[in-house]
């Protein structure tokens, strides 16, 4: 099967699978399962389906069954933390039990024989002493290798640290590092999902609403989409479950699902949770410093460098072309990196495997962050380099909202949306037209960044990829090269001022 084909087979099947066990409406398999009473079609503690299912994820158990579509990719994981089982015989699903592998160990069993406590006391003393050294030895150990993996990774960024991994992160992680492909089986994200509770509204728009929630005592982020947008959650997923996307500078995927309630279809995605939210609300309330601009515009390139690049080994990944990169769609980590959100537009390119899929999801862009050759209609739609020109363009006007709230020699702007200036808010596509195609006109740039050597080169970056011919723009490859030039010249020029002084 040509590569195309096999991932279109790969995502139809679990796409149509996601359906067939989240619509929970149509089950008339005749197999009888247990499952959770208060639950879709779940009537009298059973069920009917094709298989039963089991899943444990961290104590958590849920029953039920589902259709055929997917056993195999769907049946077939368990790991350290979780468990899945499928089983194909009447409520064989009830009494299932879990490996001791999976389960943390519980209390030991008494001891039969009173005289040899003390001794067996004194042993396990000893056994308990080694392994604590051991832990905190091997603790010690990988805590140096982490920060070297870090350093490693992306050479030119600074490195703050953030704390320890959540533990969704535990479990994502290790079953992705195992060689299992890109996710968690559908069965897991869907208890996982289920096991959420949502806290508070954080962002609320066309596109839906984004909750902080809680996943066992952590901070998720959930995006319950409009159901006027399900074809970008469903093309969200898609790319989640079957690109291995796992980058510092992209939003990092937990779960998907989809649900039905009262007849209608709630669809979510659950991801990493960053408190201090969007660029755009940040840019509203923070200024910084060049240096902190210079890093905040690195990490964004180096998530557009990932998303745009294939990667042809056993790590395999497409290309992606993002296509609404905005402020909007950026979110501002703890350490002052940022990571790239919302893959619901997304285009994917294997130039390996020979294909382009542009999905078929009827939302556009935003206009005012759209490309000349967008507005004019002149992009070349069959080939993948024109939707990483427009992206180019776009990562130029979010460099230059964040180069607006950057002081230097005392001096900021405030926030304003690019082309605040041309055209009224929410502008209309014949209004961006006139001023990007038309007029060619450009967001101006405020003398003050003339006058630093980072600031200044990023509006030679900026500039560059505003050119009106896309193939002219700089690639986002170029684009992090220069900027981690800079960032290490800015390093090497502050060392050299601490030795001066
Ligand atoms: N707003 C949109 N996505 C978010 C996320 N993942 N974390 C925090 N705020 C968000």
């Amino acid at each position: 099967m040509g590569g195309s084909a096999l991932l279109t087979a790969v995502l139809a099947g679990g796409l149509l699978w996601i359906s067939a066990i989240h619509a929970d409406t149509n089950d008339d398999g005749n197999l009888l399962c247990v499952c959770e009473n208060d639950k879709g079609t779940c009537q009298n503690g059973t069920c009917r389906g094709d298989y039963c299912f089991y899943t444990w994820v961290k104590g958590k158990e849920e029953k039920g069954c589902f259709m055929r579509h997917n056993y195999r990719e769907q049946c077939s994981g368990s790991f350290e933390l979780f468990y899945v089982s499928c089983c194909q015989e009447t409520t064989c699903n009830a009494n299932v039990i879990v490996p001791s592998d999976i389960v943390p160990a519980t209390a030991p069993p008494a001891l039969p024989r009173p005289e040899l406590w003390i001794p067996v006391s004194l042993l396990l003393l000893f056994m308990i002493a080694i392994v604590c050294g051991l832990v905190i030895f091997l603790r010690f150990r990988r805590a140096h290798c982490r920060l070297r993996d870090t350093e490693d990774h992306d050479a030119p960024m600074r490195k703050v640290p953030s704390g320890d991994d959540p533990t969704y992160g535990d479990i994502f992680d290790e079953f992705c590092t195992s060689g299992s492909g890109t996710g968690l089986p559908y069965l897991v994200q869907r208890t996982m999902a289920r096991q959420i509770s949502l806290v508070e509204c954080v962002g609320k728009g066309r596109y839906g609403e984004v909750w902080r929630g809680t996943w066992m005592g952590e901070s998720v982020a959930v995006k319950i989409f409009s159901s006027r947008d399900e074809q970008s959650w469903f093309r969200e997923t898609e790319i989640y479950n079957t690109v291995q996307l796992r980058h510092d500078n992209i939003l990092g995927f937990i779960a998907s699902d989809m649900t039905s309630k009262n007849s209608s279809t709630q669809l979510w995605l659950v991801t990493h949770f960053h408190e201090l939210g969007s660029l755009y609300d940040f840019l509203q309330y923070s200024s910084m410093e060049p240096e902190s601009c210079l890093r905040m515009c690195l990490s964004v390139a180096c998530g557009l460098v990932h998303l745009h690049t294939e990667i042809v080994s056993s790590q395999e990944k497409p290309a992606i072309a993002h296509r609404d990169l905005k402020s909007r769609n950026i979110l501002v980590k703890r350490n002052g990196q940022c990571c790239i959100a919302d893959l619901g537009l997304a285009v994917i390119h294997s130039q390996s495997h020979d294909y382009l899929d542009v999905g078929n999801n009827p939302r556009v862009g935003t206009k005012r962050y759209m490309a000349p050759e967008v507005l004019d209609e002149t992009i070349r739609v069959d080939i993948f380099e024109s939707y990483k020109q427009t992206d180019i363009w776009a990562l130029g006007l979010v460099f230059w909202e964040i180069t607006r709230r950057t002081v230097v020699n005392g001096i900021v702007e405030e926030y304003r949306p690019p082309f605040f200036d041309q055209v009224p808010s929410d502008p209309s596509f014949e209004e961006m037209k006139k001023v990007v195609c038309v007029d060619q006109q450009r967001p101006s740039l405020h003398n003050r960044l003339h006058s630093h050597p980072i600031l200044s080169a990023i509006v030679k970056i900026m500039k560059e990829c505003w050119y009106q011919n896309p193939p002219a723009r700089l690639t986002a490859l170029r684009v992090r090269k220069t900027l981690s030039k800079l960032d290490q010249d800015s390093d090497f020029s502050i060392e050299k001022l601490k030795r001066d002084i």
